[in-house]
């Protein structure tokens, strides 16, 4: 089954937009695997965003990423890598649809609320850079057949 890695980000957590936020995956029908509040060392934030780093936001992103706690997130579902990106919506949440996380909560482009895995081969690297195998755990919800035909 596909996973995505996903995070909210400081901003997310210190506007309390916690709950906001994992209740449309969860009430889209996919399924936590892995969740931790966690503060996030400069090293990690540098991994993370290793594809950005010559991009003259890098230092901005580290610094934010790493300026408060964050919940970091394993996701599981049918085409969950790029249907949970539909659902943060677009990167500037001032052209984010309404609707999407980021177009109903957001207004920044430094301050979009949540990170999404962008491919199935990316969230595997980043699943394994944040998540340990026995942080993340194997189940089947007893609502799969009712979200699952
Ligand atoms: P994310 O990785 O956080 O899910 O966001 P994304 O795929 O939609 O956007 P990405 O291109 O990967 O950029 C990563 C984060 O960098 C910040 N950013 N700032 N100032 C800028 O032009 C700019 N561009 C990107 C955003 O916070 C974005 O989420
Ligand atoms: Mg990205």
């Amino acid at each position: 089954m596909e996973r995505t890695f996903l995070a909210i980000k400081p901003d997310g957590v210190q506007r309390k937009l916690i709950g906001d936020i994992i209740k449309r995956f969860e009430t889209k029908g996919f399924t936590l695997v892995g969740l931790k509040f966690m503060s996030v060392s400069r090293e990690l934030a540098e991994q993370h965003y290793d594809v950005h780093k010559e991009r003259p936001f890098f230092s901005g992103l580290v610094e934010f990423i790493t300026s408060g706690p964050i919940i970091a997130m394993v996701w599981e579902g049918d085409g969950v890598v790029a249907a949970a990106r539909k659902v943060i919506g677009a990167t500037n949440p001032l052209t984010a649809e309404p609707g999407t996380i980021r177009g109903d909560f957001g207004v920044s482009i430094g301050r979009n609320l949540i990170h999404g895995s962008d491919a199935i081969e990316t969230a595997q690297r980043e699943i394994a850079l944040w998540f340990k195998d026995e942080e993340l755990v194997n189940w089947q919800p007893t609502l799969t057949a009712w979200t699952y035909e």
